[in-house]
């Protein structure tokens, strides 16, 4: 085990493997951070992939730990190889849910019960689980900061994912009791609600009349990309934003508005 140096700041950024995991490994690795990147077992190979590729490139040391966000067993393991190779954990990136493997939008007549279970069990369930995980460690080390991955789709109530919607207007909720119950600690909760992001998940679940669309529609009249999360990400897990807590901050070009 390799003693941390006590200025490193040490981060988990879940689903990483996915559409916009990867660029949030990325950049907390760039300004020196030790990141643990976690998805599910099954992602093994690309998360090791991507811990190689970064670390390579230089900055903090990134590894990569396969954890499944509704288990606990899981996350407890996950928090502890943070600990072990970092020291404790200073940043939670709880972007893991359940948006790829939504498949295609339907009718909300058409959602099936055990369909929504699974999507709230992982996108609502699991962001909880993932900040119970990380509040010890986190009171250890005095404080900490903790993002969750909400939607824009919650206020516009986009059609088509009744279950997905319902599930991040959770993340919502969760983020506003957990910076009110956390703040004694030290600890911030925030989220931030992208817009439509185009990752390959938002590629292969819209036509691209619909992205065009919605990039000629925004404020800012260009596809959105996973890199114009990456500044507000940093900025609310700074050690300096410790008095931000309890928002979620839309991101998406200005495209709720227009
Ligand atoms: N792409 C968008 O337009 C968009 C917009 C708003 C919010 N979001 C949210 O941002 C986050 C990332 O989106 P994305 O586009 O990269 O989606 P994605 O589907 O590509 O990535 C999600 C990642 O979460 C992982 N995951 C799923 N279930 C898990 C579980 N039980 N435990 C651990 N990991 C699990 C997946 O394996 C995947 O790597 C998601 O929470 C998504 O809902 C995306």
């Amino acid at each position: 085990m390799t003693t941390p140096a006590p200025s490193s700041r040490s981060v988990i950024v879940t689903g990483a493997t996915g559409g916009m995991g990867g660029d949030f490994v990325r950049a907390f690795a760039a300004t020196g951070a030790d990141v643990v990147a976690s998805d599910l077992h099954r992602s093994s190979a690309a998360g090791e992939e991507l811990a190689a590729e970064v670390t390579a490139v230089g900055g903090g040391r990134v590894s990569f730990v396969p954890a499944d966000i509704t288990s606990d067993d899981d996350l407890a393991a996950l928090v502890e190889h943070a600990t072990a190779t970092s020291g404790g954990v200073d940043v939670l990136v709880n972007n893991a849910g359940i948006f790829m493997d939504l498949g295609a939008k339907r009718p909300m007549t058409e959602v099936t019960n055990d369909v929504w279970d699974q999507v709230m069990t992982v996108n609502a369930r699991g962001t909880w689980q993932a900040i119970k995980a990380v509040v010890p460690a986190m009171r250890a080390r005095g404080g900490g900061r903790i993002v969750n991955m909400a939607s824009s789709t919650v206020y516009n109530g986009v059609a088509g994912f009744v279950h997905y919607v319902a599930s991040k207007a959770a993340v919502d909720g969760i983020t506003r009791v957990a910076a009110r119950e956390l703040g004694p600690d030290g600890i911030t909760v925030n989220a931030l609600a992208p817009g439509l992001v185009e990752t390959p998940a938002a590629i292969a679940m819209n036509p691209p009349e619909y992205l065009q669309r919605a990039a000629q529609g925004r404020f800012i009249q260009r596809g959105m990309v996973p890199g114009d999360l990456v500044s507000a990400l940093l900025w609310l897990a700074a050690p300096e934003s410790g008095f931000v807590t309890g928002q979620t901050i839309i991101i998406d070009g200005g495209q709720l508005q227009a």
